[in-house]
């Protein structure tokens, strides 16, 4: 349970605010590569403030903040030049870094140019990698970009998935150091969701909380693992500091503002070995429906089941009203660790996961029970067996609404059919 005061401070994000502070010294995953290639504008809001983000026609990617300099127009509206955006109002250009470097009718009128200097935009600043592109909002000189081990892996079709979920960042966060979850929600509701009965899943025995250099790890025990099983040797990760890792693919809930999150999946399934080698020239990127036609919210796909827990939870859920338990340690143990952030940016120190060295940011390792897989792979019919990842092989569980045109990239990667999971059974 929290005091009002403190659950205000570890979810609020906007300028200014001691969370909002903290999360300013990180890289947000915000958009993907390909949708900038078909689309070159695209606003973005990010931590409660609004910007625009775009390609220029040199290839150039740049981030501004969206209403323009001169008298405020909607640069998501705007279109891109050889350098920069230029306004669709009265034409004036921003470099992507953020200076105007043309006012056409004050250029023509004053061949002094005094006006520009005073008409520079705030800038972030973005970067590309692994199909996602990433915005620093805060001071500079901006950390590094974490540079993970799986976006290094060969041989896997990537998808990239954003949904924009009606709550705060934290709540879904919360999600990601939560393993009784999977044997409640995933499992036993899913099933019920699938109109069947039947015996519950394995319960939970044993739990583990521990933290690590780049977030902390959850290990469990349940009726059907021992000490032996990865879950408990290896486990999962909870990303520092807004990250989810879970051996094979990557969630990360990016603070849109106070009561949106952008969810973002990064996910990798390796191909079999007959479909060796594989170089993925493009990576897809789409954006999931949340709710059916009637408004229901979709049920059928993990992250679906996901969010429909942290929207229930509230806009910002209250926890001056929760009971923590034993299953609820790693959660204290976040909820620490932000309040110990953003005393250490308040002290002009940086916050945990906040990466400086360059020469130790490339294919940075991550617990994982499923190296020797995602290296090795199996061949088709073993791969079509094996009890983990035949599912994964033969249809995406974690959205509802893949397109068309993923679901055959996928299969023609995969040359596997890809089936339509009415609800997934895990
Ligand atoms: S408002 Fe953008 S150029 Fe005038
Ligand atoms: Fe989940």
């Amino acid at each position: 349970m929290l005091s009002a005061d403190k659950n205000r401070q570890l979810t609020e994000v906007g300028p200014g605010t001691p969370m909002g502070e903290v999360m300013r010294r990180h890289w947000h995953p915000v958009a993907a590569v390909d949708a900038l290639a078909r689309e070159p504008i695209q606003p973005v809001r990010l931590l409660g403030e609004d910007w625009v983000l775009f390609r220029d026609r040199s290839g150039a990617y740049g981030l501004v903040e969206r209403q323009c300099a001169h008298r405020r127009a909607d640069l998501a509206h705007g279109y891109v030049e050889d350098q920069g955006i230029r306004c669709h109002y009265h034409g004036w250009q921003f470099a992507p870094d953020g200076r105007c470097i043309a006012q056409p009718y004050e250029d023509t009128v004053d061949p002094a140019r005094r006006l520009r200097a005073k008409a520079s935009l705030k800038a972030g600043r973005v970067r590309a990698l692994a199909g996602v592109l990433w915005a620093y909002v805060g001071p500079l000189p901006a950390p590094e970009l974490p540079d993970w081990e799986p976006f290094h892996w060969p041989n896997g079709f990537v998808q990239i998935v954003f949904a924009e979920v009606p709550c705060n960042w934290l709540q879904a966060q919360e999600n990601s150091i939560d393993p009784v979850h999977f044997e409640w929600m995933h499992a036993n509701w899913g099933r019920r969701l699938a109109g069947r009965d039947g015996p519950p899943a394995p319960k939970h025995l044993q739990l583990a909380f521990e933290e690590f250099e780049h977030g902390f790890i959850y290990k469990r025990i349940s009726e059907d693992t021992d000490a032996n099983n990865p879950l408990w040797t290896v486990g999962r990760v909870c990303l520092w500091p807004h990250g989810f890792f879970l051996g094979d693919h990557f969630e990360w809930r990016v603070p849109v503002d106070d009561t949106t999150t952008l969810s973002v999946l990064w996910s990798y399934i390796r191909v079999p070995n007959e479909s060796e080698p594989f170089v993925q020239t493009e990576i897809p990127s789409w954006t999931a429906p949340t709710r059916r036609p009637d408004g229901r919210w979709i049920t059928s796909h993990v992250i679906n089941q996901d969010i429909v827990a942290w929207v229930g939870q509230g806009a910002i859920a209250d926890r001056t009203r929760e009971t923590l338990g034993a299953s609820d340690r790693g959660i204290a143990m976040i909820r620490r660790q932000y309040a110990n952030d953003i005393e250490a940016v308040a002290a002009g120190r940086d916050p945990k996961g906040v990466m400086r060295e360059p020469a130790a940011n490339h294919a940075v390792p991550l617990p994982s029970d499923h190296r020797d897989f995602f290296r090795d792979g199996l061949p088709r019919e073993q791969y079509l067996r094996h009890p983990k990842w035949q599912l994964l092989l033969q249809q995406f569980v974690f959205h509802a609404g893949q397109p068309d045109h993923v679901k055959r990239a996928c299969e023609a990667a995969l040359g596997v059919p890809q089936l339509d999971p009415a609800v997934v059974d895990l």
